[in-house]
């Protein structure tokens, strides 16, 4: 890894001009009525970082109590030492033995327009019942659950009863294809799938239990398949494997709601997900128990001052992190109200998310920036036909939001009423680490404002000086409750991407930022070779290896070219083997090879044919050049290169190309 230092003198006049012209204060009810509206909080958490988390830890259900906050040997943590508990009992027992039991829980939306409310107590049952169902199957504390299935109620369901008996669970987000499925289960080595027929998206059909068979071809450690029914016709037939798959309506039927909740250990693994790194290979990001559900109990009440009446919208899949922390685990624990819809917000037409606004009435509503900028796209008229008064606050999450994004947001979405809460954090991190306190940030466009209250942030320059002021490496310098405990498997992997940039015990996130005068952070993107392409994340070289995997490519590089709505898009420089023609057809099959690789998020826009790529003289391709030429500017310096003709070859090419 070779983290490249963020652009400097254009971002900081950039950033200075923003903050001069524009800071919202929090309006007086903001103020007076949110949950966290003490200015003193920060100074408060930061002299005393272990008591102020466990003042949250300590309005969760223990069935044991911890006997330490805080055991820090960096890089390992582990938090709440001693304590016992169960994820699924303070996402739901907890609030059924209160008059909540009455509440909903989930209110869902499937795409086709087919709807499902569960209160706390259907909820409960049916975790009880599937977690029943999963015994039976002989699941058991420790083992490896996958789940791959469309965004519907037997998601949250699947992941809780898991979290209820013990059981570790690994979502697959169901874009992904057969191939990044089978290379998951096998890493995990789990014994379970959980699938469905069928999904879906933009009114498509997604054969999630087709992909899933093609998966479970070569993944010798599952017994059992777990398949709910989402009915989705007849087009796909569902091939069911006698004595490995069991239909789920079946098994929970006759299940007993009666399971006692298996009480785990604080630092016992919850979950792990898979996410990109700067390898081919995805890295299983493992969250424990205690500190996980205390870091997105906490952040959920105070950055979104999640309250009773609240109705609660986060759009993410749970195939990602942001949905594990923001659909299930923190809103849940709050005793909250979830709103989770399954489909594309321009099916059957571009008001599809304002007709749930106005139809639930949503009152926080939290979304991605790529999100934002194709509403923009679609025009005002969408949002405008709709009833979005009940909305109070807005959410961002996923990569830098741009300012004029954030104010479209704020303006035709939150009618200049509701706070934007732009929010930075990782799969690693577990939980939001950088976002406004609604009742006491100002606001500043395109900024994700302050680290929260306990979090220590720092911006440093490669050599690990820190910055008070201006751009650099954004590092975090103190441990925090919901921080990844390892890489599933590869705790060599787990030390050397986050522990050893710096030699002092602190973690390097992989993006860049800027801090202003005040103290605000302002993201500027990775600066390792991982993409973010409409929000999700994607490695290089897994795009590379997916290229390189065609028998008629011999080289391939990939870079992340700036795009209007996607924040990234996916250009693909290539060279063919001996004898191979480079043709447009070539350039559509290798788009389609990399969608089977890894699926249909990967699909890179743009295959550049090349006779040569620009490395240095040890060989190594210089990805910074082929960045250039893909942003169309001009070329940094290349007098490292083996021959220099290459590059210019290359941009005339792609200029060629362009116009
Ligand atoms: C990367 C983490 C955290 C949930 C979704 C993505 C980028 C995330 C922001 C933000 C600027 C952001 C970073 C980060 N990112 N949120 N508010 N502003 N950048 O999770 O897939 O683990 O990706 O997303 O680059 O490192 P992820």
């Amino acid at each position: 890894m070779s983290p490249t230092e963020p652009r400097g003198p254009e971002v900081d006049a950039l950033l200075n001009l923003l903050n001069e012209q524009r800071v919202f204060e929090p309006s007086a009810d903001w103020r007076a009525y949110a949950i966290a509206n003490d200015p003193s909080v920060y100074e408060r958490a930061a002299a005393d970082p272990e008591a102020f988390w466990a003042t949250f830890a300590a309005e969760l259900e223990w069935s044991r109590p911890w006997t330490q906050v805080l055991d820090w040997q960096p890089p390992h943590a582990k938090w709440f030492v001693g304590g016992q508990l169960n994820a699924s009992v303070n996402c739901l027992d907890r609030h059924v033995r209160t008059s909540r039991r009455n509440t909903a829980a989930l209110i869902w939306e499937g795409e086709p327009g087919d709807r499902r409310t569960l209160t706390y107590w259907d909820l409960y049952r049916q975790v009880c019942q599937c977690a029943n169902v999963l015994k039976s199957l002989g699941v058991t504390k420790g083992d490896r659950v996958a789940i791959y299935l469309p965004l519907i109620p037997e998601l949250a369901i699947a992941m809780l009863a898991c979290a209820r008996i013990g059981a570790v669970h690994s979502v697959v987000f169901g874009g992904f294809s057969a191939e990044a499925l089978r290379d998951r289960i096998n890493d995990a080595q789990a014994s379970l799938l959980i699938t469905a027929d069928g999904g879906y998206r933009r009114g498509q059909i997604v054969p999630l239990k087709q992909t899933a068979d093609e998966a479970l071809t070569g993944t010798p450690s599952i017994q059992n398949v777990l398949l709910v029914r989402r009915q989705p016709g007849e087009m796909f037939p569902v091939h069911v494997k006698e004595g490995r798959d069991h239909w789920y309506h079946r098994l929970m039927q006759d299940a007993s709601a009666d399971c006692p909740a298996e009480p785990m250990d604080s630092e016992d693994m919850l979950y792990i997900l898979y996410t990109s790194g700067t390898t081919g290979k995805p890295k299983g990001i493992v969250h424990t128990t205690g500190g996980y559900l205390v870091g997105t109990y906490a952040t959920t009440k105070w950055v979104f001052d999640l309250k009773d009446t609240d109705v609660f919208w986060c759009t993410a899949d749970i195939g990602w992190v942001t949905g594990h922390s923001y659909v299930v685990y923190g809103p849940l624990q709050n005793g909250a109200t979830v709103v989770m819809y399954e489909g594309a917000p321009d099916w059957p037409s571009k008001d599809r998310f304002w007709e749930i606004v106005e139809r639930y009435g949503v009152t926080i509503f939290y979304t991605a920036p790529t999100a934002i900028r194709a509403f923009m796209k679609w025009g005002t008229e969408w949002p405008a036909k709709r009833d979005l008064s009940s909305l109070r606050l807005l959410g961002s999450v996923g990569e830098p939001i741009n300012p004029e994004a954030w104010m479209w947001y704020h303006e035709h979405i939150g009618r200049r009423r509701c706070p934007v809460v732009d929010t930075w954090w990782q799969t690693e991190t577990g939980h939001i680490m950088i976002a406004p306190l609604p009742g006491l940030t100002s606001l500043k466009p395109g900024s994700a404002t302050k680290p929260f209250p306990g979090i220590v942030a720092e911006i440093r320059t490669g050599g690990g000086v820190a910055v008070a002021k201006g751009g650099g490496l954004l590092a975090l310098t103190t441990p925090w409750p919901g921080m990844l405990r390892g890489i599933y498997g590869d705790p060599a992997r787990f030390v050397d991407q986050y522990w050893t940039r710096w030699d002092d015990g602190v973690y390097f996130t992989g993006d860049g930022a800027h801090v202003d005068e005040q103290g605000d952070y302002w993201l500027l993107g990775r600066v390792d070779d991982v993409l973010n392409v409409a929000g999700h994340r994607l490695g290089t070289s897994e795009l590379e290896s997916a290229l390189v995997d065609h028998p008629a490519v011999a080289e391939a590089a990939v870079v992340g070219r700036p795009h209007e709505i996607k924040g990234q898009s996916i250009a693909a420089f290539v060279t063919v083997k001996e004898g191979i023609i480079a043709t447009a057809g070539l350039s559509d099959e290798l788009k389609e090879h990399v969608v089977r690789k890894i699926g249909a998020i990967a699909r890179p826009d743009q295959i550049l044919f090349a006779a040569d790529l620009p490395k240095t003289r040890s060989g190594k391709i210089m990805r910074r050049l082929l960045r250039d030429v893909a942003e169309g500017k001009a070329l940094g310096d290349t007098t490292t290169l083996a021959d220099p003709n290459v590059i210019r070859r290359l941009k005339d090419e792609y200029e060629a190309l362009e116009s």
